[in-house]
């Protein structure tokens, strides 16, 4: 199984990720490359789209997209309660499947800990969610209920810089706490970079952010997975 997940980042409003959606399912469903993909489960999307985007977009799935889910791009720390602000595991249950933790803009600007991620990857999994946990390098810690670990090179993320396959597994070797564990690399990629990285077992997909936001775009890196 091969995972590709668009991380819209604070991009679009409601129409823009509803205009995402139907422009992404009507080149898909001509597309019975990717779309057989996705029903013989080789292939699993998901959108990480903002937090107020999820509803409307929860409610447009249908089975029309096979193995396509949503994510959030983050989760409280704190549990149900009078946290003024903060969006919980109990608010996000059910409407997404995953939940992208510990990217390293949060650690940038929000100043997320490895301990606070780690308590978000409980809450996660408290409720039913996948964490797909975010590391910057060998040294962030993965918790042991991570689901899925994207490693993200700081200086690939947004540049145009993407990491050299022999980067990416190099810190996979040396990460503590992997093995078989889902792996994705993240960090400038685009369907004329993600061919070279999917030659090699040992990566499992990608987490894309600029290229996600078209939707032609991302799908032509789901056509080369
Ligand atoms: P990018 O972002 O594809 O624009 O480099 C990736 C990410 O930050 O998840």
């Amino acid at each position: 199984m091969k995972y590709l997940i668009a991380n819209w980042k604070s991009h679009k409003n409601q129409n823009e990720a509803v205009e995402w959606l139907q422009v992404f399912r009507s080149k898909l469903t001509v597309n019975t490359l990717v779309l057989k993909k996705l029903s013989e489960n080789q292939l699993t999307i998901i959108i990480a789209p903002p937090y107020p985007l999820i509803v409307s977009l929860h409610n447009q799935l249908d089975d029309t997209i096979p193995n396509f889910f949503l994510s959030s791009q983050d989760i409280s720390s704190l549990p149900e309660g009078s946290y003024t602000g903060e969006v919980t595991g109990v608010s996000l249950k059910g409407l997404v499947n995953y939940s992208i933790i510990g990217h390293s803009e949060r650690r940038k600007y929000l100043g997320e800990t490895d301990d606070m991620i780690a308590k978000k990857v409980t809450i996660a999994k408290q409720s039913n969610i996948l964490p797909i946990v975010c590391v910057r390098n060998e040294h962030d810690a993965i918790p042991n209920d991570a689901f899925m670990v994207a490693y993200e090179p700081v200086e690939a993320i947004g540049t145009g810089n993407n990491a050299s396959i022999r980067e990416v597994l190099d810190v996979k070797n040396k990460m503590s706490n992997m093995s078989n564990r889902i792996f994705l690399y993240g960090g400038s990629v685009d369907a004329n970079n993600c061919s070279e990285y999917l030659t090699n077992e040992e990566i499992d997909g990608f987490l894309v952010g600029s290229a996600s936001l078209d939707p032609q775009k991302f799908l032509e890196i789901a056509i080369k997975m």
